[in-house]
């Protein structure tokens, strides 16, 4: 019995290959079910009992080299395939992609690359916040609706506690901790209590501008959003500036941009008026400068905000914003290749 098993470890040591199907079919002459090595072990009944230890640890030697040298062999030939004879070497790679970032991702940093070369800090803040950082601090009165349980998502234990209805939250926080001069810029994802369509998300992105220095007046607001509007839009962009109201600027305006699309002709993504309407802005209210500890008399500033949703609608071409948020592979492969 020793020797016959010794014979079979030699020939599995011997044992070469140089396809699956030789590694299976010797797998199957020693291992299958009338493999050699199966039937050594169903004659193991017939060992003397003072032989049975060392007979049967040199036949789990041999089962185990076998199955070994089986996997060993298969693995080789698989890395190896490559380069075996008769491949075609001037096949084309298998290409890997990469993924992609999210559209709503690429307009934010664009926006923040054109705020950044003139002066701005990217500043961030919590999503959950409390009453003062998004309305009181920002002059919102008592009673105003954005207060409301219809705008705002609220803690029901906590009426204190609720998610950010804006990032000027953020901007306020800037101001508890930093002297003017302050130019910060908060891009960040906000939440409104609002049914969800093709134009509007309970959850949505924002970035919001604040500068706060002496002598800041509107003329630079309306330079800086001009600015803004030729980096993103194209050198032949105008703007519009039209009366508006926040409880924390004042005066307010609402901003348009000559449309892109039809370079204000009109069509139908701008209602045949020309103009998109695409933020928010004004001087920042006095009572708000000093509810952050800043002298109103010897500072003023200005402040914006905007969409990104919007931006990105107007960039893209993309007509229902719950895209953004439906994470198709076809939608999202669309933007692959840009960083
Ligand atoms: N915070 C405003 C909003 O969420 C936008 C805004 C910012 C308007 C700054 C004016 C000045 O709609």
């Amino acid at each position: 019995m020793i020797s016959k098993i010794e014979k079979l470890l030699n020939k599995v040591d011997a044992f070469k290959a140089e396809s699956l199907d030789e590694i299976e079919k010797f797998r199957i002459e020693l291992l299958g079910k009338k493999g050699e090595v199966t039937v050594l072990f169903s004659d193991f009944k017939a060992v003397p009992n003072e032989l049975k230890k060392e007979v049967g640890q040199k036949m789990n030697q041999l089962k185990n080299t076998a199955a070994d040298k089986i996997e060993l062999l298969k693995q080789e030939l698989s890395s190896n395939r490559e380069v075996t004879v008769g491949s075609d070497l001037t096949l084309p790679g298998e290409p890997k992609n990469l993924g992609s970032r999210h559209p709503i991702s690429l307009v934010r940093n664009e926006i923040s690359e054109i705020f950044k070369r003139i002066g701005f800090v990217i500043s961030e803040g919590p999503e959950i916040e409390d009453d003062w950082h998004v309305f009181s601090a920002l002059n919102f009165p008592e009673e105003h609706p954005a207060r409301d349980m219809q705008d705002t998502f609220f803690i029901e234990k906590n009426p204190d506690v609720l998610l950010r209805t804006h990032t000027s939250s953020v901007q306020v926080r800037v101001m508890d901790y930093q002297k003017p001069p302050i130019r910060t810029l908060s891009p960040g994802r906000v939440f409104r209590n609002e049914a969800i369509s093709a134009r509007a998300h309970c959850i949505f992105h924002q970035v919001e501008g604040l500068y706060v220095d002496k002598d800041v007046s509107f003329a630079d607001l309306k330079q800086t959003l001009l600015y803004f509007a030729k980096e993103f839009f194209g050198e032949k962009s105008e703007i519009r500036l039209r009366p508006s109201y926040f409880p924390f600027t004042e005066p307010s305006a609402e901003v348009d941009i000559s449309c892109s699309l039809c370079g204000g002709k009109g069509c139908n993504v701008c209602k045949y008026t020309g103009w998109l309407e695409i933020l928010g802005c004004g001087m920042v209210d006095p009572n708000v400068l000093e509810s952050s500890g800043i002298d109103s008399k010897v500072y003023s500033g200005y402040a914006f905000g905007m969409g990104i949703e919007r931006i990105a609608m107007l960039k893209y071409g993309i007509k229902d914003l719950r895209m953004f948020f439906e994470n198709d592979k076809r939608f999202m492969d669309q933007f692959s290749g840009n960083y």
